[in-house]
């Protein structure tokens, strides 16, 4: 199995979900259980302080993922909220439901449970730090913050959404401050991780990098 861990803006998601096609693994996204709870307390009126009412809502969690043509869809109580979950208001909720314990706790056997034949390529920030400890493989993927906020405001105007590079820039080191100095699970590398830093590689750089440490280390054995 492979864990991939970093910031947001690091190429994370794209890397991850060509390195599983191309293994022909499955693929966690552990940011859109994170993305899922926020916009489901948003749904049932939650407020995003209520820690015990946010915990709640993470172990009745009703999301499934849908594997589709072009990508996975993402389904709460049966409503497709791919496009919800990506907003950046949902990843800065997202953030702060993240940064409570028992939250995360109710989604670690629900993250685990993806573990299955024949491997797993498993996104996130904790992935080779707690929630998958034993992986085969774990990398850091990262990037400077100029160039996350970069790639976020080229992503959004691709989408059609309006946006502003500098508010984008201070809500990164926002997230990124929030996400490595909260008291369980921070955003850190693994001990025992490879650092990838992609400030200046493209996309297929990265995952051509990432499959031959893959391939150095499992080689061609199977595996899950
Ligand atoms: O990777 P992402 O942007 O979809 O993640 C959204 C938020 O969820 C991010 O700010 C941190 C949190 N998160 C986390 O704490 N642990 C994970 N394994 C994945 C995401």
């Amino acid at each position: 199995m492979l864990a991939i861990d970093g910031p947001g803006g690091s190429g994370k998601g794209t890397v991850c979900r060509l390195a599983a096609a191309a293994l022909g693994w499955h693929l966690l996204d552990s940011g859109a259980l994170y993305r899922a709870v926020a916009v489901y307390a948003q749904d049932q009126g939650v407020d995003a302080e209520d820690a015990q009412a946010l915990t709640r809502l993470a172990q009745s969690l009703p999301v499934e993922f849908v594997a589709a043509e072009d990508d996975t869809r993402v389904m709460l109580s049966g409503r497709d909220v791919t496009l919800d979950l990506r907003s950046e208001t949902t990843g800065n909720a997202a953030s702060r439901v993240a940064a409570i314990p028992e939250v995360r706790d109710a989604l670690l056997g629900r993250q685990r449970a993806f573990r299955q034949s024949p491997g797993l390529v498993a996104d996130g920030r904790d992935m080779g730090t707690v929630i998958f400890p034993d992986a085969q493989v774990k990398i850091f993927l990262t990037a400077s913050a100029g160039e996350r906020a970069r790639r976020r405001y080229k992503q959004l105007l691709e989408k059609g959404i309006d946006a502003n590079i500098d508010r984008l820039y201070s809500e990164i080191s926002e997230r990124d401050r929030r996400d490595q100095e909260r008291a369980v699970a921070p955003l850190k590398p693994a001990p025992d991780a490879r650092l990838i830093d992609t400030t200046a590689m493209t996309i297929e750089e990265v995952v051509t990098q990432v499959l031959g440490i893959v391939g150095d280390t499992i080689g061609n054995r199977r595996e899950s």
